[in-house]
Parts: C-alpha cells; structure tokens; sequence
C-alpha cells in the first residue's frame, strides 16, 4: 500500500478545521437555549469564546482549502472546477453569514445570519465530500 503521508496531513488538518467551523456551530447552537436558561448572558459569552476558536479555523480551511487545489488540480476530472466554484462561493457565504450574525443587534437579524451560517457551513462540507470524489 502506498501512502501519500504529506496529503493525508494535508486532509486531515482541513477536516479538522471543518469539524471545528462547523461542528462547532452546530453544538453552540444546540446549548444557547440551556446555557439562557441558567443565565440571559451566558449565550454571548459562550459564543465569544467560540470565535476565538471557529475564526482561526475558517482561515485554515482556506489555506489548506488552496493547498488541496494545487495536490488535485492536476488529476481532476471533468466538472471538478464548477464544483470547486460552488464551494468557493458558498465557503464565502459562510464566512460573511457568520460574521453578520456576530453582528446582528436584532432577534430576526439574529436568526436569519446565524440560520445561512449554519446551512452554509454544512453545504460547504457536502460539496468537499463531492470534490474529494
Ligand atoms: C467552510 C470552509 C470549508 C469546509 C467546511 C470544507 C470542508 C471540506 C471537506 C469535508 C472536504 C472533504 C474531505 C474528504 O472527504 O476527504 C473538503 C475537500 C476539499 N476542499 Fe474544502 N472545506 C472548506 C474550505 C475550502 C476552501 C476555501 C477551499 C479552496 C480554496 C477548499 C478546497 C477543497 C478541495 C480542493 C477539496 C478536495 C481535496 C482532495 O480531493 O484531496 N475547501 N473540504
């Protein structure tokens, strides 16, 4: 068997980017109802502290996201780079969502940026299990 070590490093960091970017929203999402159950100001804090974490990871997702580009560009098959710009596009729409969202002063602002970050967020993994092939 022969492996390609430096591509699976490669695989394995922007995965685990993804779990954090979006598995991460998808738990905080889950715990906002209990954490302002205990306390109103608890969901703001605890979503604080998950930037600190999900932005770095968004901005490795897009480094190792060109790295996978330039290792698979060269064997692609056909329709590979229309998919590509789908992910490029809604990659984009999760970024912008979620920093909307981390901005929104009202509850519908709230609700609509932070549900297009949340569906974006998972679009984006489907479309990278398709580029992955
Ligand atoms: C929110 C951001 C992103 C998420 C959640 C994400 C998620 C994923 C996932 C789950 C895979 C499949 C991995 C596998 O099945 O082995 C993948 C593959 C891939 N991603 Fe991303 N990705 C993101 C950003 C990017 C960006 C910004 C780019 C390009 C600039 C990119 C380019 C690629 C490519 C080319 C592959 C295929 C790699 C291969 O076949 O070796 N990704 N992505």
């Amino acid at each position: 068997m022969d492996i390609d070590w430096l591509g699976s490093v490669r695989l394995f960091v922007h995965v685990i980017a993804a779990t954090v970017w979006v598995g991460g929203q998808l738990v905080l999402a889950a715990l906002v109802p209990i954490l302002r159950s205990q306390d109103p100001g608890l969901p703001k804090i605890a979503a604080r502290a998950f930037n600190r974490v999900a932005w770095p990871a968004y901005w490795v997702l897009v480094v190792t996201g060109v790295w996978n580009i330039a290792a698979e560009h060269a064997e692609a098959p056909t329709g590979w780079t229309t998919v590509l710009a789908v992910k490029v596009a809604l990659v984009a729409l999760s970024g912008v969502s979620a920093f909307l969202h981390t901005r929104a002063s009202t509850t519908l602002g709230l609700a609509l940026w932070g549900a297009l970050s949340g569906l974006s967020a998972l679009s984006v993994v489907y479309v990278g299990i398709l580029l992955a092939g």
